[in-house]
Order: C-alpha cells, then sequence, then structure tokens
C-alpha cells in the first residue's frame, strides 16, 4: 500500500535478554535514598550495624536463627541489596521488570525488589525467570542471561536473610557491556494499532522496502511504541514475486494490517523468509560482522506482531531499524527450514487429539533448503557454510525440540535444543562458536507435542489452532 512508510517492523535476533540493563539501572542508583524510605519494609536507618538484626528478624518469613552464621564482622548480613542482589537484578531482570515494560511489576529499587523478594526465588529457582528457551548443555549462546548457580544462591540467602538493604554506597559499578552504538539507516513503522482480542492478537503489517538498490541487513533491533502489550515481532522479507498474496490479505482486511499467525500470513508460507525475530529484553544488534541478509528491491517486509493486550495500555506504533550495506565479505540467509512435505500437506503432520508426546523428525541438507528457498542463491550449494544463529518455530502444543548436525563420518553437533518450549518466548540463538556444516552433513529437526487435552488431531498450517516445526538457522558463507 503507501509506500514509506507503513509500518513495519523487524527484528531479529535472539539473544540477548540482558545487557542494556546495567545501563538503565545504573539511574537508579541515585535514588537509592529515597527508595529506602519510601519501602514498607524498611523504615529504619541504613546504618547496617544497627538496623540488620532487627530487619532479618522483622521482616523474615524463614526466621532469623541464621542471622548469626551470616553476618560478616560488621554484622551487616552476608549478603544485601545494594552490593549483592541489586547487580543481579539489574543484569538479568530489570530490562523486562521495569515501570511500562511487559513484566507485569518492577524491580528497579530497593522497595520493590524486597517487596516481591519471596516470589523470585520459585521462578529464578525452576530457570523459568529470566526466560531463555535454549539449553546449555547443548550449546553455549552469546548474551545467554541465565542466572549462575552462584546468583541463584545469592537471591535465595538475601531472602532468607529478610531482605536486607545494606548501604546504596556498596552497589559495585555497573558492568558496562553495553553494545557500541548501530547506525540504522533504515526505519519502518507499523501502524498505530490498539490491539482488541484478548488474550492475544496476532497482526501482521505489510511495509514497502524503501531501498531502490541491492541492499544487505547487517544489523537492527527494534523498539516497540507502547512496551507493555508487544510480545514478540517476527519479521519476515517478502520478495516482489510474491508480493500479491500478501498485498490482498491486507486489502481485505479494513483495519491496519491483517490477522496472521504462524507465518506472515500468505499461501507462499512454506516459502517464508524470515529476516528475524524479536521478544523483549533483546537488546537487538549487528549481525555477525562481516555477514547479511540480501533484501531485494521491491520487496516487502511482513512484520508480525504477537499483542498481549492489557488494560489501559496505549495502541502500539513500533518502529524497526535496520542497518543496511551495499556489499557484503558474507551473504547470509535466515533460513527456516522443514519438511516441505508436511507444509505442502503431502505428508501430515499430524498430532493426535488425546495424544501426549508426538514427535515429528525431519532430516535434511542445507544446500536442498537453500535451493528450496532461493532459487537463484548465490552461495551454499554445493560448499560449507557457517551457522551462527539456531532457533526453532513451534505453536502452543509444543513441548519441546532439537536441531542438531548429524556429520557424515559420524558424530553430531547439537545447534539448539528448547527443553521447555514456550510460544511467548521463541527466539533465534546466537551461538558462541559458530558451526561449520558440509554439504554432506544432514541436519536434524525434531520437535514434541502435547495434545492430550485436544478435542481434534491438529497438522500443520498457520492459524493459531494448527502447528508447526520448523527450525531455523542463520548461514553464511565461508
Ligand atoms: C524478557 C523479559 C523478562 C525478564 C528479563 C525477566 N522477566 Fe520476570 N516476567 C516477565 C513477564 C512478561 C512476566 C509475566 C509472566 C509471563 O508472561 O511469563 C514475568 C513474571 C515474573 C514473575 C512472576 C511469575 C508468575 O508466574 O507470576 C517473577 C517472580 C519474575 N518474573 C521474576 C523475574 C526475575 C527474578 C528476573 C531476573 C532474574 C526476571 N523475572 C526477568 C518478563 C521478564
Amino acid at each position: 500500500m503507501a509506500h514509506t512508510s507503513r509500518p513495519v517492523v523487524v527484528l531479529f535476533s535472539l539473544a540477548s535478554l540482558l545487557p542494556l540493563a546495567s545501563g538503565c539501572s545504573g539511574d537508579d542508583g541515585g535514588s537509592g535514598a529515597s527508595a529506602t524510605t519510601g519501602d514498607p519494609a524498611t523504615t529504619t536507618t541504613d546504618d547496617p550495624a544497627s538496623s540488620t538484626g532487627a530487619e532479618a528478624t522483622g521482616t523474615t518469613a524463614t526466621g532469623g536463627s541464621e542471622t548469626e552464621g551470616t553476618t560478616t564482622e560488621a554484622g551487616e548480613p552476608a549478603v544485601v541489596y545494594y552490593r549483592d542482589v541489586k547487580p543481579i537484578l539489574d543484569a538479568a531482570c530489570v530490562s523486562c521488570h521495569r515501570a511500562g515494560d511487559i513484566a507485569p511489576f518492577a524491580l528497579e529499587n530497593y522497595g520493590e525488589a524486597s517487596m516481591w523478594g519471596e516470589l523470585l526465588v520459585p521462578e529464578i529457582e525452576a530457570r523459568t525467570m529470566p526466560p531463555w528457551g535454549a539449553s546449555s548443555e547443548c550449546n553455549t549462546y552469546r548474551y545467554d542471561p541465565s542466572l549462575s548457580d552462584e546468583e541463584i544462591a545469592t537471591v535465595k540467602e538475601w531472602v532468607a536473610l529478610g531482605t536486607p538493604e545494606g548501604d546504596p554506597a556498596d552497589e559495585p559499578p555497573p558492568v558496562d557491556d553495553a553494545l557500541p552504538p548501530i547506525e540504522y539507516d533504515v526505519e519502518l513503522t507499523t501502524a498505530l494499532y490498539e490491539p482488541t482480542v484478548y488474550p492475544d492478537e496476532y497482526r501482521c503489517f505489510l511495509i514497502d522496502w524503501p531501498i531502490v538498490e541491492q541492499r544487505y541487513i547487517t544489523g537492527f533491533t527494534i523498539e516497540p511504541g507502547e512496551r507493555s502489550i508487544v510480545h514478540h515481532v517476527i519479521a519476515y522479507v517478502i520478495p516482489p514475486a510474491e508480493i500479491d498474496t500478501y498485498t490482498a490479505l491486507d486489502d481485505a482486511d479494513p483495519k491496519p494490517g491483517y490477522e496472521c499467525y504462524g507465518g506472515p500470513g500468505g499461501e507462499a508460507v512454506p516459502r517464508a523468509q524470515w529476516l528475524g525475530a524479536w521478544a523483549p529484553g533483546i537488546p537487538g544488534g549487528p549481525l555477525p560482522e562481516g555477514t547479511g541478509i540480501h533484501v531485494e528491491p521491491g520487496s516487502k517486509v511482513a512484520l508480525q506482531v504477537h499483542y498481549h493486550p492489557v488494560e489501559g495500555a496505549d495502541p502500539d506504533l513500533s518502529v524497526v531499524k535496520l542497518r543496511t550495506e551495499a556489499m557484503v565479505e558474507r551473504p547470509a540467509y535466515l533460513l527456516p527450514f522443514a519438511n516441505p512435505l508436511w507444509m505442502l500437506g503431502i505428508v501430515n503432520m499430524t498430532i493426535p487429539a488425546g495424544a501426549k508426546d508426538v514427535q515429528h523428525t525431519f532430516e535434511v541438507d542445507i544446500p536442498a533448503t537453500i535451493d528450496f528457498l532461493y532459487p537463484n542463491a548465490d552461495f551454499g550449494l554445493d560448499e560449507p557454510v557457517e551457522v551462527s544463529m539456531a532457533g526453532l518455530h513451534m505453536h502452543e502444543l509444543g513441548t519441546s525440540g532439537t536441531l542438531k548436525v548429524n556429520r557424515d563420518g559420524g558424530g553430531e553437533q547439537c545447534l539448539v535444543n528448547v527443553p521447555r518450549w514456550d510460544f511467548n518466548w521463541q527466539g533465534i540463538y546466537r551461538l558462541e562458536e559458530s558451526v561449520i556444516v558440509d554439504p554432506s552433513d544432514t541436519i536434524h529437526l525434531e520437535c514434541f507435542f502435547d495434545n492430550s487435552d485436544g478435542e481434534s488431531s491438529v497438522a500443520w498450517g498457520d492459524g493459531t489452532e494448527d502447528e508447526m516445526c520448523l527450525g531455523m538457522f542463520y548461514v553464511s558463507a565461508l
């Protein structure tokens, strides 16, 4: 539809739930004093020596009996907020748990952290917070925000001690792990949209790709407009030859954009080309050095936004920012991969009603996938490629999944394993060390589903009632 400025957003990547958090929360170090006085649990002074004992016994549910053994010489508890706990929450939680953001409560200052203290422990022990799907037993990932065992123990002990505050002056300086700023040159904007379907609405915005020359995307980020309702965004490139299907969907829906769920919504779904996926807490940023995703002039970008409407939220207008370059050393694709026969309905990916632990697997080689999705591919057909990110995509019956390389000569290498699939927190994980895959190796995809509560059998499709089992990887020329 209109040219340049329809909305859109793109996004990508996946991975990093944490970094910018320390930057933002650093600011409220200064407000420590006011947080202290406003805190219901600790209205005492901040003299650590005199307040500790009283606080520990006064506010802890587990009793003050351990206080003796866990205090330092000065009488301060072994674990206090400012020195020990705030750095952990700032780095791993505050990017979402802050005013106006997607999490239901903030953890930005002492008052908030101590008020919610008891509630934090079960989530961090179960490793459900911070949200991060990829198992570290499969591979290691850049930006993995997961807490270490020591960090978990620290928060736990702090709660057991009654959430002692400590001295704001002891707060360590924030770790400076912010990524260097990126110069974005393309901005795509979604339409101003107010979701009305509870609890979830999936909307695609079709946006014109504004550049008239061949271009590579080398980095991007998304800035959600109304952070409290934007749950995730997936960006797809729609090449010129396939635009009509999508324009028809857009035209048929009177509101901005059109409804879509597991993909950009057109019949061409089996070939949807992913640009990236974003979920809260991910700062976005550059794609792996020297690589970029090609976008043809005349393309469109379909931005699928998963809204999770909440009362009182403003309409959303999200912006995707991209850095583009005319050339890259190593062109790359973000390749979705699944059994084409499932996608085309020739083989049914059936998940029978009432069945638990239904497994679907598929094995393919990368050249075949590239050939299917990009008939004019300029790399990857008979040469090794480098895989630097990997992810999975299922809908709501998905329970777990794995993507791994089976080596031609025997042996295997795990790329990503998501032991507890959660549709709300899907992402594409950036491998700490990229993996070289030879044309003779195969990629093995495995998805598990649970339809034990379902009354009808489910199969492949892009509706909420359908399922998918997709592997996803970012491959570049060597
Ligand atoms: C990427 C965003 C994000 C990060 C990072 C994050 N949370 Fe959350 N958290 C949420 C959202 C959203 C919810 C609401 C429940 C949901 O949607 O899963 C939530 C809910 C919670 C809950 C309530 C759980 C419940 O079921 O009621 C606790 C406790 C919690 N988070 C603690 C933490 C702690 C502690 C950290 C850091 C160690 C953290 N979260 C990091 C987004 C985040």
